[in-house]
Protein backbone atom coordinates (compact mmCIF):
# COMPACT_ATOMS: atom_id res chain seq x y z
CA UNK A 1 0.00 0.00 0.00
CA UNK A 2 2.77 2.44 0.95
CA UNK A 3 4.37 1.46 -2.14
CA UNK A 4 1.04 2.53 -3.95
CA UNK A 5 1.03 5.99 -2.61
CA UNK A 6 4.95 6.70 -2.95
CA UNK A 7 4.61 5.59 -6.83
CA UNK A 8 0.89 7.95 -7.08
CA UNK A 9 2.82 10.92 -5.67
CA UNK A 10 5.75 10.23 -7.93
CA UNK A 11 3.37 10.66 -10.57
CA UNK A 12 1.77 13.64 -9.38
CA UNK A 13 4.93 15.50 -8.85
CA UNK A 14 5.78 15.14 -12.57
CA UNK A 15 2.27 15.87 -13.82
CA UNK A 16 2.18 18.88 -11.69
CA UNK A 17 6.38 20.06 -12.74
CA UNK A 18 5.03 19.79 -16.37
CA UNK A 19 2.02 21.77 -16.09
CA UNK A 20 3.12 24.58 -14.54
CA UNK A 21 5.93 24.18 -16.71
CA UNK A 22 9.19 24.11 -14.07
CA UNK A 23 11.69 22.22 -13.34
CA UNK A 24 10.63 19.87 -10.91
CA UNK A 25 7.17 19.84 -8.12
CA UNK A 26 8.06 17.81 -4.89
CA UNK A 27 4.81 16.79 -2.98
CA UNK A 28 3.84 16.04 0.74
CA UNK A 29 1.17 14.21 1.80
CA UNK A 30 -2.06 16.28 3.12
CA UNK A 31 -3.29 19.53 3.04
CA UNK A 32 -1.71 22.64 4.86
CA UNK A 33 -5.13 24.52 4.93
CA UNK A 34 -6.58 21.58 6.91
CA UNK A 35 -4.04 20.83 8.83
CA UNK A 36 -1.08 22.35 10.13
CA UNK A 37 1.56 19.85 10.52
CA UNK A 38 1.77 19.71 6.83
CA UNK A 39 3.34 23.08 6.91
CA UNK A 40 5.98 21.41 9.31
CA UNK A 41 6.40 18.87 6.46
CA UNK A 42 7.03 21.47 3.98
CA UNK A 43 9.47 22.42 6.07
CA UNK A 44 11.49 19.32 6.06
CA UNK A 45 11.62 18.64 2.79
CA UNK A 46 13.17 22.32 2.30
CA UNK A 47 15.93 21.28 4.50
CA UNK A 48 16.28 18.17 2.44
CA UNK A 49 16.56 20.10 -0.55
CA UNK A 50 19.34 22.77 1.43
CA UNK A 51 20.92 19.99 2.13
CA UNK A 52 21.53 18.56 -1.38
CA UNK A 53 21.61 21.61 -3.59
CA UNK A 54 24.10 23.83 -0.86
CA UNK A 55 27.70 23.41 -0.45
CA UNK A 56 29.60 25.47 2.09
CA UNK A 57 29.97 29.59 1.72
CA UNK A 58 26.25 30.12 0.34
CA UNK A 59 23.87 33.09 0.28
CA UNK A 60 20.60 32.22 1.29
CA UNK A 61 17.84 34.48 0.29
CA UNK A 62 14.54 34.55 2.26
CA UNK A 63 10.82 35.91 2.34
CA UNK A 64 8.51 36.45 5.11
CA UNK A 65 5.40 34.74 5.36
CA UNK A 66 3.81 31.82 7.66
CA UNK A 67 5.37 28.77 5.33
CA UNK A 68 8.59 29.86 5.76
CA UNK A 69 8.55 30.65 9.52
CA UNK A 70 7.45 26.86 9.41
CA UNK A 71 10.44 26.38 7.41
CA UNK A 72 12.97 27.98 10.01
CA UNK A 73 11.68 26.08 12.96
CA UNK A 74 12.89 22.64 11.58
CA UNK A 75 16.35 23.52 10.19
CA UNK A 76 19.12 21.66 12.19
CA UNK A 77 23.41 21.91 11.69
CA UNK A 78 25.09 20.42 10.03
CA UNK A 79 29.43 20.77 8.91
CA UNK A 80 28.11 22.85 5.48
CA UNK A 81 25.67 25.22 6.91
CA UNK A 82 28.78 26.84 8.87
CA UNK A 83 29.56 28.87 6.07
CA UNK A 84 25.87 29.64 5.04
CA UNK A 85 24.43 33.34 5.08
CA UNK A 86 20.54 34.03 5.86
CA UNK A 87 19.70 37.43 4.08
CA UNK A 88 16.14 38.38 3.84
CA UNK A 89 14.87 39.21 0.57
CA UNK A 90 12.47 41.64 1.64
CA UNK A 91 11.92 44.47 4.51
CA UNK A 92 9.46 44.43 6.84
CA UNK A 93 6.12 44.17 6.46
CA UNK A 94 2.36 43.62 8.43
CA UNK A 95 2.29 43.72 12.15
CA UNK A 96 3.35 39.78 13.27
CA UNK A 97 7.22 39.52 13.91
CA UNK A 98 7.45 36.06 13.92
CA UNK A 99 6.25 36.14 10.09
CA UNK A 100 8.90 38.93 9.27
CA UNK A 101 11.52 37.74 6.76
CA UNK A 102 13.97 39.20 9.26
CA UNK A 103 13.25 37.44 11.95
CA UNK A 104 12.75 34.26 9.84
CA UNK A 105 16.47 34.69 9.07
CA UNK A 106 17.98 35.16 12.49
CA UNK A 107 16.20 32.07 13.53
CA UNK A 108 17.41 29.80 10.32
CA UNK A 109 20.70 31.38 11.32
CA UNK A 110 20.45 30.45 14.86
CA UNK A 111 19.23 27.24 14.44
CA UNK A 112 22.19 25.82 11.63
CA UNK A 113 24.63 28.21 13.52
CA UNK A 114 25.11 30.52 10.39
CA UNK A 115 25.33 34.21 9.94
CA UNK A 116 22.30 36.50 8.78
CA UNK A 117 21.90 39.99 7.65
CA UNK A 118 18.82 42.24 8.60
CA UNK A 119 17.00 44.39 6.31
CA UNK A 120 16.24 47.56 8.65
CA UNK A 121 13.71 48.73 6.26
CA UNK A 122 9.82 48.85 6.14
CA UNK A 123 8.91 46.79 3.35
CA UNK A 124 6.58 49.55 1.02
CA UNK A 125 8.38 52.66 0.94
CA UNK A 126 7.43 55.29 -1.21
CA UNK A 127 9.81 56.02 -4.81
CA UNK A 128 11.48 59.18 -2.96
CA UNK A 129 12.22 56.97 0.15
CA UNK A 130 13.28 54.36 -2.00
CA UNK A 131 15.74 56.37 -3.74
CA UNK A 132 17.51 57.73 -1.02
CA UNK A 133 17.44 54.31 1.22
CA UNK A 134 19.06 51.98 -1.54
CA UNK A 135 22.11 54.40 -1.33
CA UNK A 136 22.27 53.91 2.33
CA UNK A 137 25.68 51.53 3.35
CA UNK A 138 23.93 49.36 5.57
CA UNK A 139 21.31 49.00 3.56
CA UNK A 140 23.11 49.10 -0.09
CA UNK A 141 25.12 46.18 1.42
CA UNK A 142 22.29 43.39 2.26
CA UNK A 143 21.23 44.31 -1.35
CA UNK A 144 24.50 43.67 -2.97
CA UNK A 145 24.14 39.74 -0.99
CA UNK A 146 20.41 39.18 -1.86
CA UNK A 147 21.37 39.74 -5.46
CA UNK A 148 24.93 37.48 -4.99
CA UNK A 149 22.10 34.42 -3.24
CA UNK A 150 22.91 31.44 -4.35
CA UNK A 151 19.33 30.27 -3.35
CA UNK A 152 16.08 31.97 -2.56
CA UNK A 153 13.19 30.26 -0.64
CA UNK A 154 10.03 32.02 -0.91
CA UNK A 155 6.46 31.76 -0.10
CA UNK A 156 3.54 32.22 -2.77
CA UNK A 157 0.32 34.26 -1.20
CA UNK A 158 -3.03 34.44 -2.28
CA UNK A 159 -3.99 37.94 -3.93
CA UNK A 160 -6.47 39.27 -1.80
CA UNK A 161 -4.94 37.31 1.45
CA UNK A 162 -1.68 39.42 0.86
CA UNK A 163 -3.17 42.63 0.53
CA UNK A 164 -4.92 42.53 3.57
CA UNK A 165 -1.65 41.50 5.56
CA UNK A 166 -0.06 44.45 3.97
CA UNK A 167 -3.08 46.84 5.14
CA UNK A 168 -3.03 47.69 1.37
CA UNK A 169 -5.46 51.29 1.21
CA UNK A 170 -8.81 51.08 -0.98
CA UNK A 171 -6.86 52.43 -4.29
CA UNK A 172 -4.46 49.37 -4.59
CA UNK A 173 -7.50 46.88 -3.92
CA UNK A 174 -9.89 48.07 -6.47
CA UNK A 175 -6.87 47.58 -8.76
CA UNK A 176 -6.23 44.18 -7.36
CA UNK A 177 -10.02 43.41 -8.04
CA UNK A 178 -10.22 44.98 -11.15
CA UNK A 179 -6.73 43.60 -12.07
CA UNK A 180 -8.65 39.82 -11.27
CA UNK A 181 -5.29 39.04 -9.30
CA UNK A 182 -4.53 35.87 -7.74
CA UNK A 183 -1.49 34.88 -6.64
CA UNK A 184 1.01 37.16 -4.93
CA UNK A 185 4.95 36.45 -4.69
CA UNK A 186 7.32 39.46 -3.68
CA UNK A 187 5.64 42.25 -3.52
CA UNK A 188 4.15 41.59 -7.11
CA UNK A 189 0.46 40.57 -7.82
CA UNK A 190 -0.79 38.33 -10.91
CA UNK A 191 -3.81 37.70 -12.60
CA UNK A 192 -4.61 33.92 -13.89
CA UNK A 193 -2.45 34.60 -16.84
CA UNK A 194 0.26 35.22 -15.23
CA UNK A 195 0.15 38.88 -15.84
CA UNK A 196 1.64 41.65 -13.38
CA UNK A 197 -1.56 43.89 -12.73
CA UNK A 198 -0.07 45.28 -9.18
CA UNK A 199 3.54 45.71 -7.74
CA UNK A 200 4.30 47.39 -4.78
CA UNK A 201 7.41 49.48 -4.28
CA UNK A 202 9.63 47.59 -2.46
CA UNK A 203 13.44 47.01 -1.32
CA UNK A 204 14.92 43.96 -1.76
CA UNK A 205 14.47 40.95 -4.42
CA UNK A 206 12.49 41.90 -7.54
CA UNK A 207 11.26 39.63 -10.06
CA UNK A 208 14.27 40.01 -12.45
CA UNK A 209 16.53 39.27 -9.86
CA UNK A 210 15.66 35.64 -9.62
CA UNK A 211 17.47 35.35 -13.17
CA UNK A 212 20.86 35.30 -12.18
CA UNK A 213 20.16 33.13 -8.76
CA UNK A 214 20.74 29.36 -8.61
CA UNK A 215 18.00 27.47 -6.83
CA UNK A 216 14.73 29.44 -6.56
CA UNK A 217 12.54 27.66 -4.49
CA UNK A 218 8.95 28.31 -4.12
CA UNK A 219 7.06 26.86 -0.71
CA UNK A 220 3.45 27.24 -0.63
CA UNK A 221 0.74 24.56 0.20
CA UNK A 222 -2.97 23.96 1.08
CA UNK A 223 -6.13 24.15 -1.56
CA UNK A 224 -6.89 27.74 -0.70
CA UNK A 225 -3.32 28.77 -2.85
CA UNK A 226 -3.64 26.45 -6.37
CA UNK A 227 -4.38 29.70 -8.45
CA UNK A 228 -2.17 31.58 -6.59
CA UNK A 229 0.48 28.88 -7.52
CA UNK A 230 -0.46 28.26 -11.12
CA UNK A 231 -0.38 32.19 -11.77
CA UNK A 232 2.79 33.10 -10.26
CA UNK A 233 4.09 30.03 -12.01
CA UNK A 234 3.56 31.38 -15.22
CA UNK A 235 6.01 34.40 -14.65
CA UNK A 236 8.76 32.22 -12.10
CA UNK A 237 12.05 31.28 -13.74
CA UNK A 238 10.94 27.57 -15.49
CA UNK A 239 14.59 26.51 -12.61
CA UNK A 240 11.79 26.70 -10.11
CA UNK A 241 11.37 23.44 -7.39
CA UNK A 242 7.81 23.97 -5.88
CA UNK A 243 7.14 22.21 -2.33
CA UNK A 244 3.77 22.23 -2.05
CA UNK A 245 0.89 19.02 -0.61
CA UNK A 246 -1.64 17.58 -1.94
CA UNK A 247 -4.70 20.07 -1.51
CA UNK A 248 -2.72 22.05 -3.73
CA UNK A 249 -1.75 19.94 -6.33
CA UNK A 250 -4.96 18.10 -6.26
CA UNK A 251 -6.47 21.18 -7.00
CA UNK A 252 -4.37 22.04 -9.80
CA UNK A 253 -4.68 19.05 -11.72
CA UNK A 254 -7.93 18.86 -11.18
CA UNK A 255 -8.59 15.87 -9.59
C1 LIG B 1 5.55 36.48 2.12
C2 LIG B 1 6.18 36.60 0.79
O1 LIG B 1 6.20 36.96 3.14
O2 LIG B 1 4.94 35.22 2.24
C3 LIG B 1 5.01 36.69 -0.09
O3 LIG B 1 6.96 37.77 0.68
C4 LIG B 1 4.16 35.44 0.03
O4 LIG B 1 5.46 36.92 -1.39
C5 LIG B 1 3.80 35.17 1.48
O5 LIG B 1 3.00 35.61 -0.71
C6 LIG B 1 3.08 33.87 1.77
O6 LIG B 1 2.73 33.84 3.14
P1 LIG B 1 2.23 32.54 3.88
O7 LIG B 1 1.94 32.99 5.29
O8 LIG B 1 1.00 32.11 3.19
O9 LIG B 1 3.31 31.55 3.83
Amino acid sequence: RMMKEITGINIMEKQLAERLGIQQVILVSGDADKNPAVKKELGNETARLMESLLGGNSIIAVTGGSTMASVSEVLTASLSTADWLFVPARGGIGAVMSNQANTICSKMAERTNAGYRTLYVPDQVSTEMYQSMIKEPAINEVLQQIRCANMVLHGIGDAMTMAERRESDISDREKLKNGKAVGEAFGYYFNESGEVVHKVQTIGLQLEDLSTIKHVIAVAGGYSKAKAIASYMKQAPRTTILITDEGAAHQLLDK
